[in-house]
């Protein structure tokens, strides 16, 4: 071969490479190659560009940005932090999401709201710190509490002002808006991300921001986190100032109040959808005056006062492979379609979810139909109805498994005591970590990113390891042997690194994350802060047995006998008592912080009867907001009973025979002024 032509293949052999380990990056999210060996191998590339300039490949990293995102940011947290939408579908959703507000708000049903309509940009929201002016930080939302450091990447897009003069721009607010790439600009990234938003993303997270400058991502501000003096009184008018001092907002943003308006309003946008510049996902609807907004508050980590209206969903058709059965982490066995697969709405689907076997019986799904599939936003695609006149003469209807296909235990379906049905889900009837599959998915959940949140230990990773016998208990990621996992296909030295230092990063958490990611069923997120407040120290959480007195869990406001039950069940099982107490020994677990200041701090509180001029909900969040707690029963730790209009004469009679103190409304007032 001559020359020029041996040449020729190291370079693109060179590119092949480069190419196969971004795909694997992204497909399987992991690097298959150390940072450095990467920087090297792109150099080399555009070193023999250099020299021969007959070398010209469409895939080069001089045509290309490298694609490999770092996840090497510095972690920052969030000074208010990023939170998240509930959905709304259709008119009832909307409809039942302003009834909620007004009676939060204890106002007449035909009450009257302005909301702030904007649409959906399907991106990735960012946070920007401006202090006097000047843009100071730029944080990714992460997890909601704490973001990336991603500022030198933030300020390669032009849409970002680096310095803003405007005489009345505050001097201290962090501005939040969403990142994103415009659907054409998308087109020459195509072969490398699934859709927009993975683009902008990766982009956002090159560890070199001259790579990021390659890309042209937009930004559009929508509202704001920390903000000093806030003057403002409405969305719309925050709006128009983030105009004023030179950020994009979107063209679409619109008040509107009746709910037909919003309707009509939606029904017209969701049509023109596609002609947008962007991917949009919904509308979100905002109450527009901020002391609403203020008065309404959170509930868990969404927002009262606003909600996303979603445009309805992507479908295809495609032919049902085979029908499997997956174990999740609380036993439930969920049937999935693998399907032909087919492209809905711009991404590949090859799996659709099935539910569980009555949705199979009622649509009498059967391998071998083809079937219509839905696919909304990132939720997991779903088979909506079967097209029976493609179904041929030799199809058998689909029989549920009886046993459960980790580990053969017998299955059972659970007696719900509220609507005093059997469930419609099959659970796995096995206990603590005898089921494979079970253990497999707890350890998932554990170090997942809401929990003990381990960088480069995703679903894949876990299985890995399991598959390899490193693993068998959540405990065991603390005794890892890095010299074995060095040796796998994939990892190397600089990979080992980073799963070390995330591993030792995550050992200091709070109780609250200890406790949830345990995964005991019924505790989620919501429940594991209530039951960490209540208990604040780690010591307390470690005295809890099978002979725990789990009924004192019953004065939480939130917790129920659903979630007593739970955790009676947990406790009851040794090697569940074994994983906390090794996690116990591994751990640093922070005890909840007894920071409180308010008015009413350590007292606690009960409501009976009607209140003047406010919910018992608003009232509620009131005395929460000002450090005091709700019980849900009467007993000796209650301090004091607050009384309205009509109140339940036997609670009244117990707290006298307690010595509990009876208030009315004045007297809280009082207690609060
Ligand atoms: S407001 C508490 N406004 O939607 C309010 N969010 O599900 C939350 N988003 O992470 C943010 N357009 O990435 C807001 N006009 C808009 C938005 C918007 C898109 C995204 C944002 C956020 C997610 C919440």
């Amino acid at each position: 071969m001559e020359e020029k032509s041996l040449i020729k293949k190291e370079y693109v052999n060179k590119i092949k490479t480069l190419k196969k380990h971004n795909e694997i990056y992204f497909s399987k999210n992991k690097s298959t190659i150390t940072d450095k060996e990467y920087d090297e191998l792109k150099f080399s590339i555009l070193e023999l560009e250099k020299k021969y300039n007959f070398l010209d490949h469409k895939d080069s990293p001089s045509k290309n940005v490298g694609f490999k995102p770092s996840k090497n940011f510095l972690k920052k947290r969030h000074k208010v932090p990023m939170l998240s939408l509930s959905n709304i579908f259709d008119k009832d959703d909307l409809i039942n999401f302003e009834k909620k507000i007004k009676n939060f708000l204890k106002l007449e049903t035909k009450a009257l709201f302005e909301y702030s309509v904007e649409p959906k940009i399907d991106g990735i929201s960012a946070s920007l710190t401006y202090q006097n002016g000047k843009l100071v930080t730029g944080l990714s939302r992460g997890d909601g509490n704490e973001g990336e450091v991603i500022t030198e990447n933030l300020k390669t897009i032009k849409d970002i002002p680096h310095l803003i003069k405007s005489k009345n721009f505050p001097n201290h607010i962090e501005i939040r808006g969403e990142v994103y790439i415009k659907k054409n600009d998308f087109e020459i990234l195509k072969d490398k991300f699934a859709n927009p938003r993975n683009a902008a993303s990766g982009s956002l997270r090159q560890k070199d921001s001259t790579e990021t400058k390659k890309i042209p991502l937009k930004f559009i501000a929508y509202t704001f986190g920390l903000f000093e003096n806030n003057k403002f009184k409405k969305q719309s008018d925050f709006l128009t100032s983030l105009k004023n001092w030179g950020f994009k907002t979107s063209n679409h943003n619109s008040v509107i109040s009746r709910i037909d308006d919003l309707i009509d309003n939606h029904q017209n946008f969701e049509k023109k959808r596609f002609q947008l510049e962007y991917d949009v996902d919904g509308l979100v609807y905002k109450i527009n005056d901020f002391e609403l907004q203020n008065r309404l508050g959170f509930v868990g980590n969404a927002p009262r006062w606003a909600a996303a209206h979603k445009f309805s969903a992507a479908y295809s058709f495609s032919k049902i492979l085979n029908i499997e059965i997956q174990v999740g982490r609380t036993g439930a066995l969920t049937p999935v379609a693998k399907v032909d697969p087919v492209n809905i709405g711009g991404v590949v689907v090859s799996n659709a979810t099935l539910h569980n076997e009555d949705e199979i019986n009622k649509k009498d799904i059967r391998i071998g139909d083809v079937v219509k599939i839905e696919r909304a936003g990132d939720v997991i695609p779903h088979v909506i109805s079967v097209d029976l006149s493609k179904r041929g003469s030799k199809s058998i209807k689909y029989k549920f498994p009886n046993k459960c296909p980790s580990c053969g235990s017998s299955v059972e379906k659970e007696f719900n005591n509220l609507t005093k049905k059997f469930d419609a889900v099959k659970r796995c009837s096995s206990e603590g970590f005898t089921c494979e599959k079970i253990s497999i998915e707890k350890i998932k959940h554990f170090v997942s990113k809401d929990a003990l949140n381990i960088d480069g230990l995703g679903k894949k990773v876990v299985e890995k390891f399991w598959e390899n016998d490193f693993i068998r208990y959540p405990q065991d990621i603390f005794r890892l042997d890095f010299k074995k996992i060095e040796k796998l296909d994939g990892w190397g030295p600089q990979s080992v690194a980073n799963l070390k230092y995330s591993i030792e990063k995550s050992k200091d958490l709070s109780l609250n994350k200890f406790i949830f990611a345990l995964g005991i069923r019924h505790i989620g997120q919501e429940n594991a802060k209530l039951l960490s407040k209540h208990l604040i120290k780690k010591e307390n959480f470690a005295k809890i047995d099978k002979n725990y007195d789990f009924d004192k869990f019953a004065n939480i406001d939130g917790i129920g006998e659903t979630q007593i039950t739970s955790l009676k069940k947990f406790f009851s099982i040794k090697e569940n008592l074994k994983v906390v107490k090794d996690l116990f020994g591994y751990l640093r677990i922070e005890n909840e912080k007894n920071n409180v200041s308010g008015k009413l701090k350590n007292l606690s509180f009960l409501i009976t009867g009607k209140l003047n001029n406010v919910s018992r909900a608003e009232a509620k969040s009131v005395i929460e907001k000002n450090s005091g707690k709700i019980l849900s029963s009467i007993n000796k730790n209650l301090n004091y009973l607050i009384i309205g209009e009509k109140p339940t004469s036997k609670k009244v009679n117990q707290a006298r025979e307690l010595g509990i103190k009876i208030i009315d409304q004045k007297e809280l007032d009082q207690l609060l002024s």
